[in-house]
């Protein structure tokens, strides 16, 4: 009874219309019965602390250039203490508009031109992109799929690194495939870092959106002190409390010479972030943590039901993700040559798997009411039950 009021309160089952709005995922279907559930950004509004300290900002009325408030910081080094154990220093937060540009600036900071960079696909597409976009080259240890989840392929990390390879770019959890990855492998991939020297990159954005009550995020960097000295841990607000838009993100870097270099692969490229992303960041941190729980609530009871339904259909299969709203779809028993192109005639847009190297599979983002994720299973159901007949 108390979840249902607090769910209603947060305004999970009735969120306001994004329709006609400003919104990426809902204006590439617009005018057309195609349920949006690509790019990850969630249908709900932020926690109201949130919108309130918003609305007091907004009232103020002036929005020059922001300096960085020394309460953001703050916030973030609360938020690291009492959720992960893992004790931030301010001085090692670099402020960033958003994780991808962040990814890219390790990519030039860090590697010269032809020097490797390694990744574990399928992957965010970012991850695939920023390598070759600074000139870098691109090595693929793909992450290995067992009956029930995804491992990392040491044996093949260790053949695949080579002696120009400079950079790991890791996603903890891991998006697609929704993997937390636990303290032994974390410990087995810092080891391995720090034998062939390379650095290590941990993309946490989403580490706050943990559905496995089971399990913890553990932060890379909070393994030891010598792997602190060798990573980047890139992290934000905006995946946890729905701020993408907001642009306010941020580098962890506790080597003081690795964050005088990415500070100067920045300059006059990277923008500041603005007085709007910081207030909203400061806000969440400090007061959304109920509503995150309540959110959390939500997400796994959605998820449970899109899995249960999902695995019942012929030539489909999910793993249920331990992590993030995101839901990696199996779609090759189906034998679909493009499968995203299949549900989105069927009036579901998801994101294709060939984009991050998992081609025959699908990306569903079910972070919306529940009745919007019925409706989208209803038309998965429809579309696999006609192909099959
Ligand atoms: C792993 C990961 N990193 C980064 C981003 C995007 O970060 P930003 O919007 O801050 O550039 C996403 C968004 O989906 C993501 O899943």
């Amino acid at each position: 009874m108390a979840l249902t009021s607090q769910k209603q309160d947060f305004l999970f089952d009735n969120p306001p219309e994004r329709k006609g709005t400003d919104s990426l995922k809902w204006a590439r279907y617009a005018g057309h019965d195609v349920i949006p559930m690509w790019v990850a950004d969630m249908d709900f509004p932020s926690p109201p602390a949130v919108l309130e300290a918003l609305k007091k900002r907004v009232e103020h009325g002036v929005f020059g250039y922001a300096a960085a408030p020394p309460q953001a910081a703050e916030a973030v080094c609360r938020w690291f203490q009492t959720r992960y154990g893992w004790g931030i220093q301010k001085e090692w937060i670099v402020w960033l508009p958003g994780l991808v540009c962040g990814l890219n600036a390790v990519c030039r900071a860090f590697a010269e031109a032809d020097e490797e960079i390694t990744v574990l696909p399928p992957v965010y597409p970012p991850f695939l992109t920023a390598p070759v976009y600074s000139g870098r080259r691109l090595l693929r240890c793909p992450l290995r799929k067992t009956p029930d989840r995804y491992k990392i392929d040491f044996e093949r990390l260790e053949q695949t690194i080579s002696p120009t390879t400079r950079i790991l770019l890791f996603c903890h959890p891991h998006n697609p495939v929704g993997r937390i990855w636990e303290r032994a492998e974390l410990e087995k991939l810092a080891e391995l870092c720090l034998r062939k020297n390379l650095l290590l990159c941990s993309d946490e954005i989403h580490a706050d959106l943990i559905l496995d009550e089971t399990s913890r995020h553990i932060p890379t960097a909070s393994l030891s002190e010598e792997i602190a000295q060798q990573s980047i841990t890139l992290a934000s607000p905006s995946k946890t409390f729905n701020l993408p838009g907001l642009g306010c993100a941020y580098a962890v870097i506790p080597n003081i010479e690795l964050r005088h270099r990415f500070l100067r692969t920045m300059r006059g490229i990277v923008p500041h972030v603005g007085p709007l992303g910081y207030t909203a960041c400061i806000a969440a941190y400090r007061e959304g943590a109920e509503w995150l729980d309540s959110l959390l609530k939500y997400l796994r009871a959605n998820r449970d039901l899109l899995c249960q339904t999902i695995n019942s259909l012929p030539g489909l299969s999910v793993t249920a993700p331990q992590a993030t709203y995101l839901a990696w779809i199996d779609c090759r028993g189906l034998g679909l040559s493009n499968p995203a192109e299949f549900f989105e005639a069927a009036g579901v847009g998801l994101s294709d798997g060939a984009e991050f190297e998992g081609p025959g599979y699908v990306r569903l983002n079910f972070a919306c009411p529940q009745s919007r994720l019925q409706e989208a299973l209803h038309r998965i159901q429809k579309a696999v039950s006609n192909h099959t007949l």
